[in-house]
Parts: C-alpha cells; structure tokens; sequence
C-alpha cells in the first residue's frame, strides 16, 4: 500500500486519510483522478470548515519548507496537498531506526529500572519475584506495546486523539485522557527521586557522601524532608527535561536519547563489574538468581505486574506518543521485543550492580524507595576504602547515570501532554510545554513535602509520593494496558490491525496469530485476574 504513495515524492500523506477514517476508500491514492474525486468527501470538507484557522498557518509551512515537493504536484491539486503537508509538517519523525529504538527504550529504561526494580526486587523476596516479573514482561508487556505502537503508529497523533480515530465510539478517547492523566501524576512524583538522584550527584562530586552507615541514612533523611531543597531539585529536574522537549522530536529527544543511552549503559557494566568482584558478592547473585518459591504470594504478582508496566512505560499511552513519530518502515513487533529485551537487561544489570554490593557489605536490601540513596553510598564508601579515589568515581558515575535514565524518561512523559496540549488547544509547542511543566512542578512539589516537611499530607495512611506510586503502578497503568490490549483486539477493524503489524504487507507478520491471541484473550484475562485477586475476590 505504501509503495503506491510513493508519486508523492516521500510525503506521508497515507497518514491524514488514516487519520479521518476514509482510508479504505483511498486505495488509488496514487491516481490523481481519484484523489479529485477525495475532495469530495464530505468528511474532508468538514475538516477544512474545522479547520480554517490552521489551514492559513499550513500556507506558510507550505511555502516555506515544502516547495520542492509541491512542484511535484500538479497545480490543480496543490490546494488539497497543502493539506497533506500541513498535517506533516505539524508532527515531528525520528530520523532514523536508530533514533526510534534508543529513544523508546530510554522512555522504557529508567528510576523505574535503577530505582524501582531492585528496592521491589529486595521487598519481594529476590528471585521468585524476577521469575514472574520475566512472565508478566514477554507475555503481557511485549503484546501491549505492540498494541500502543499500532494505535500510535495508525493515529499519528496524540494520545487521545489517535484512539478515537481508529473507531466511531468516540468514547474511546477516554483511554487517552487517562494515559495523559496518568503519565503526568507519575512525571510528578517521579521527578522528586530524579532530583533526589540531581543532589546525589552534586553532594557525591562535593565528596559530601563519605561517612559512616548512621550519616549517609541521616543525610538522606534530612535531605528529603528539608521544606525546599528537594522541591527545588525536583522542579529543576522537570525544567531540564521542559527545555529538551520544547527542542522537538528530532533535535531534543532524539538526539538526547542518542547520546545518553549508550553511555548509561557503559557506566552500568563498569558498576556491575566492580560490585560483583567485592568480596561475599555471590550471596547478591544468587538473592537475585536464585529463586525461593515459598515467597509468592498474591500481592507479589500485583507488584511484579504494577513494576513491568511501569519499567516499560506501558498503559499510559507513553509509547503510542512516540509511535506517533514511527516511520513507516518501522518493524513493530521487532521494535516490541528489543525495547522489552533491553530494559529487562538493563534491570537484571542494576540488580547485579546494587545486590552483591549490598550483601557484600551486609545490607539488607528491603530498605524500600530509599534503597538506592542510603545504602549504596554507604556501599561505595566501604567497598572501595582502600582506595577512597575509585569509590569517589565510582559514586559519581552512579548518580550520573541515574540522572541520564531519568532525564530519558521524563522527556517521554512530559511529550505526552505536550502533544496533547499542542494539538487539542492549538497551542504552539512551547506554550503547551509549559502547561505541563507548571502542572507537574505543582504535583512534585506537593509529593515532596509530604515526604517529611508537611508530614500531615498524607492519603489513606501513605505519604503522596508513595500514593501516587501506588495509584498508577498498580491501578492506573493496568488498566490502561487492559483496556488498550481490549481496544486493539476487539474494537479496532482488524485489516488495521494486520495492516500495521506488517507494515502494509510488506512484512511476513511471523507471530501475528500468537500477538492476537494474546491481545484479545490473554493479556486481558491475565490483568483482570491480577485484579480480582487483589480486591480479595479470587
Ligand atoms: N519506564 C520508565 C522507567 O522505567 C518510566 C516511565 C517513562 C514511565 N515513561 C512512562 C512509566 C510512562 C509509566 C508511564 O523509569
């Protein structure tokens, strides 16, 4: 199909005929008779009516940018392929295959990796725990990325908005609204930890750090319930990640992405290798390898599922944003399986990097959230005594990388409501940006207050940062995968479904049948039991 688009010099214009639903009856796209005959349809009337106000701005881009291109186009159509180039213009691409797979899995790799799978890993039991969060990742996570790549991909557009296209029930935008809800409740209290992660880095490079197991737990301790300190990293944290999204797709994030993933991935062998040779690290190996089955219990499969969707950045329409940005010749289920393989590396690594260190050094590792701040400086400064130099570097390159895999991922949450904001209100990128730097800065500050300054913020018993967690991880995030897997399976046509899984034809579609059956049956009946069983009816 695409290869007949191909008479417009490379535009991809296939996608605003997808995106107000006459796809079907554009088949001879590449026939300009039949494309006078398109401008017809009462449905692209209805658009232009809509909007007459864009369409003026579309003039300019057109002029501007796409010359060449229209002089391609004979004359009499150049007023509908201004159209075209509008919509095109107004999204941004990933520039190459690349690009696409390091700037998913920098959304995918994260706190969520660093942070979050070795404290839930050490409070649930090790092992057993890495056993069912392997099941919950490949056999529902992979499934619902390719299912939020399809929608993203399709829609190219924001969240909300490529839902509704894809169906007439309008309600399903609801499905975005919630994924933009819930992706901005997290980038809030997420960017607390990433600014707890910005001042690690800077008292670690101060060589504020060294000390005794009593100091680094009192540092961390007044650290985080200090009234200002922690909301002003953490707004800091959220206007870095503000000033790389208003660069765009292919300038920001992309070439962010580019840059900090490989180097987030050197600095995690170097740590990895220098924890495991400390001496007792194997008793850390075999916590995490080793698995001990009497430790599952219903709550662990909660958490194992709330933690995959999480480190994927699944069920809150994060990855169908960025497959907005797809090319078209981007191998979907190729892409699924290698973003999903490498967080889980990436997560398995981190628990090599902290558990030899922790048992090495004797500590426990169910400390919870605060794992990572309080025992590991404490790790490096008794791990490495005999040569303070190499536990200063070695600290240092611990809290950069932890800054690099956070600023990755809080870009893809803030480029969801940016999108949205972009295209729903009209609003120029940047304006839009703003609106959800103030929202987020708003919910960070309130989580980071509860932590210790306004102990009285508090919601059924947790402090915020640990409720908003909680919300999201394990109610809001699955069942926006849940529904997502449903939409995909049963309420989107299925030749669409066909269409983007194998790229118009031009793919074998291996799998198709099992990633099916996964979608409609499994991957919902899966979450639905997980759920039944946490409201203590199964
Ligand atoms: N997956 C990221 C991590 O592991 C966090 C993240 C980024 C995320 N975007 C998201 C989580 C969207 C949920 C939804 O740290």
């Amino acid at each position: 199909m695409r290869e007949k688009l191909g008479v417009f010099g490379g535009i991809r214009g296939i996608r605003i005929f997808r995106l107000f639903g006459i796809f079907r009856k554009f088949r001879g796209f590449g026939k300009f008779r039949k494309f006078r005959k398109l401008r017809k349809l009462r449905k692209l009337r209805k658009l232009r009516k809509l909007r007459k106000f864009r369409l003026f701005r579309v003039w300019t881009i057109a002029k501007a940018n796409h010359t060449s291109q229209l002089s391609v186009l004979n004359s009499q159509f150049v007023k509908s392929s201004i159209i075209i180039i509008f919509i095109m213009s107004d999204r941004g691409h990933f520039g190459s295959k690349l690009g696409i797979v390091l700037a998913t899995a920098g959304s995918a790799v994260g706190l969520g990796n660093i942070w979050r799978f070795p404290y839930m890993t050490g409070h649930n039991g090790g092992a057993a725990f890495l056993m069912v969060y392997l099941v919950c990742i490949f056999l529902l996570g992979v499934p619902g990325i390719i299912s939020e790549f399809i929608v993203g991909r399709h829609g190219a557009a924001n969240a909300a908005r490529s839902y509704g296209s894809l169906t007439k029930h309008k309600s399903w935008r609801l499905v975005g609204y919630l994924g933009i809800l819930t992706s901005t409740i997290i980038l809030g209290f997420y960017a607390v930890v990433a600014g707890w992660c910005l001042q690690y880095l800077f008292a670690s490079l101060m060589g504020q750090l060294q000390g005794d197991a009593a100091y680094v737990q009192q540092y961390f301790s007044e650290f985080s319930s200090h009234p200002l300190k922690p909301c002003l990293w953490a707004v800091a944290f959220i206007l870095l990640t503000h000033f790389v999204v208003v660069r765009g797709i292919r300038n920001g994030i992309e070439r962010a992405s580019k840059l900090l993933m490989p180097i987030l991935l050197i600095l995690l062998v170097i740590i990895v290798i220098a924890s495991c040779l400390l001496p007792g690290a194997v008793k850390g190996v075999e916590f995490l390898l080793m698995p001990d089955f009497s430790k599952l219990s219903g709550s662990v499969f909660l958490e194992a599922l709330g933690q995959a969707f999480f480190s994927l950045s699944l069920g809150t329409a994060c990855l169908c944003t960025y497959a907005s940005y797809f090319n078209p010749q981007t191998h979907l289920a190729r892409s699924a399986v290698e973003i999903a393989l490498l967080d889980t590396f990436i997560a398995v690594l981190a628990g090599l990097m902290i558990f030899p260190a922790a048992f090495s050094v004797g500590v426990t590792p169910d400390a919870g959230p605060s794992l990572i701040f309080i025992t590991l400086p404490n790790v490096f400064h008794q791990a490495f005594s005999a040569v303070p130099v190499v536990g200063y570097v070695i600290s240092v390159m611990f809290y950069a990388l932890l800054v690099f895999a956070a600023l990755t991922s809080t870009i893809s949450m803030h480029e969801i409501g940016t999108a949205f904001f972009h295209e729903e209100l009209h609003a120029p990128r940047k304006r839009a940006a703003w609106v959800l730097t103030v929202v987020c800065s708003v919910i960070a500050v309130i989580c980071s207050l509860s932590m210790g300054a306004c102990p009285s913020l508090r919601l059924l018993g947790l402090d915020i940062l640990d409720f908003c967690d909680k919300l999201t991880a394990q109610y809001m995030l699955p069942t926006g995968a849940f529904l997502t897997c449903l939409f995909v399976g049963w309420v989107v046509p299925r030749h669409i479904v066909r269409q983007e899984y194998t790229n118009g034809g031009t793919l074998s579609g291996t799998f198709y049948r099992a990633y099916l059956l996964a979608v409609r049956y499994v991957c919902p009946f899966a979450i639905f039991m997980v759920f039944l069983h946490q409201l203590g009816i199964l």
